[in-house]
């Protein structure tokens, strides 16, 4: 029941934010480089294909059963063991298995990082581990990674859960990297943020 309840949640989210997310899409160029960190089942993974068309698309998600995120779909609201998470992830090869310019990489995104050389990606969608800490550490790694004249964007722009008491964690560290860097600027749209590096 309460996994049904989740699912159903998440579908509604799917809907009512599907809007935004498409629209952010529309505004990624075509064929270009980009990952998605949090890929889930790879729902929004089809929509990047089918939308942007992009020459590669890496796909960064340890796909592990967390349970310091007991609240989360990958710590317990969802996925109950590994072998849920194992088969979601085999569920995503099974879908980009005959698409060549799908790169799965199994692996928590700060490691993942660490793979790709400066000024590789046109653009990345930041949609992991929700926590302040964890969207802080995406912004900073993946900033480099980014090509200028590129774009940073994520989901949940205003995303909270009961546990944080009225904190807004992804909004706190968006802004919090806006104010940091100079060379930036952001548009939302609802759930969405876009981040471009501006060309100097
Ligand atoms: C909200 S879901 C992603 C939804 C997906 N982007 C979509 O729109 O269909 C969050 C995902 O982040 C993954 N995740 C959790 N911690 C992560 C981390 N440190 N690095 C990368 N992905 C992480 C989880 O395994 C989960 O699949």
């Amino acid at each position: 029941m309460k996994k049904l309840s989740t699912m159903i949640l998440y579908k509604l989210k799917e809907i009512i934010s599907g809007s935004p997310r498409r629209q952010l899409l529309k505004m990624m160029p075509k064929r270009s480089v980009c990952a998605e960190i949090g890929v889930w089942k790879g729902e929004f993974s089809r929509e990047i294909l089918k939308i942007v068309k992009p020459s590669e698309l890496h796909l960064i998600d340890p796909w592990k059963y967390q349970t310091d995120f007991g609240k989360r779909l990958y710590g317990g609201a969802y996925a109950r063991e590994q072998q849920d998470m194992d088969a979601i992830y085999s569920g995503v090869v099974s879908i980009f298995k005959d698409n060549k310019n799908v790169v799965i990489h199994r692996e928590f995104s700060d490691h993942a990082a660490a793979a790709f050389i400066n000024n590789y990606f046109d653009w990345i969608y930041i949609d992991g581990n929700h926590y302040y800490e964890f969207v802080k550490r995406d912004l900073e790694l993946f900033y480099p990674k980014v090509k200028k004249g590129g774009f940073i964007t994520g989901d949940d722009y205003l995303w909270t859960s009961p546990e944080l008491k009225g904190d807004l964690p992804i909004k706190r560290a968006v802004d919090e990297f806006m104010v940091k860097y100079s060379n930036v600027r952001i548009r939302v749209m609802r759930t969405q943020f876009v981040i471009e590096k501006i060309l100097p």
